[in-house]
């Protein structure tokens, strides 16, 4: 599928907060880690989007939309700007998520790259996120060359009720000091 990926500003974003609230109820309901449990409340995911669009407000996120042919949202990824005086290097890689109807065609692939080159400008090179360990999301990390830091059990709370391990990722981009 072709896709054109677009970085949006909080006023863009808070007119997308519907079908970005949609994304984000089918990556819950079909069992994604994404910091939500099914069944999601009626308004959880647009409260959600709000705090994004305040956070872009700010200028401490940026936020991508893959959008297909027609102009629907079929996936997203966000970057968080750490505020710290020493931490002004750093960005996390936060719900890079693709509908379940567009995976598996290189959005996710594209949505990293992408992603990857706004940090580069911000000067942005210590990277990192984290996933559930062993869902896919972790074979496309790696593909586009994170490295494993160490994983965390119990970290998230999972659908049934476990508590599931996270993996911890890190990538240092050009320019990035080890
Ligand atoms: C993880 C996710 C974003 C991947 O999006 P996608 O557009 O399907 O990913 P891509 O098509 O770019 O796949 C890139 C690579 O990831 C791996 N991958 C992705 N989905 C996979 C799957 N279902 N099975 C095996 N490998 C998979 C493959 O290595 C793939 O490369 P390949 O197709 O050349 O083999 C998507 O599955 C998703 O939205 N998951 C739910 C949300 C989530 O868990 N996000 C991560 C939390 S931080």
């Amino acid at each position: 599928m072709r896709v054109v990926i677009e970085s949006l500003g909080a006023e863009e974003t808070a007119r997308e907060v519907e079908a970005l609230s949609a994304l984000l109820e089918d990556a819950v309901e079909h069992g994604a880690s994404v910091g939500f449990l099914p069944p999601m409340a009626a308004d959880e995911a647009r409260v959600y989007w709000r705090t994004v669009v305040a956070a872009l407000r700010e200028g401490t996120r940026v936020l991508l939309v893959a959008r297909d042919a027609a102009g629907a949202v079929v996936g997203t990824a966000q970057l968080d700007l750490a505020t710290r005086p020493n931490a002004r290097h750093r960005a996390e890689v936060m719900k890079v998520m693709v509908h379940t109807k567009a995976r598996r065609q290189g959005i996710g692939r594209t949505l990293m790259r992408v992603l990857e080159e706004h940090a580069r400008r911000r000067g942005r090179t210590t990277l990192v996120l984290d996933t559930r360990r062993g869902d896919h999301a972790e074979r496309l990390y790696t593909d586009v060359g994170w490295t494993l830091a160490g994983v965390i059990p119990t970290y998230a709370r999972s659908a049934d009720g476990r508590l599931d391990p996270s993996a911890f990722y890190y990538k240092l981009v050009e320019g990035g000091t080890p």
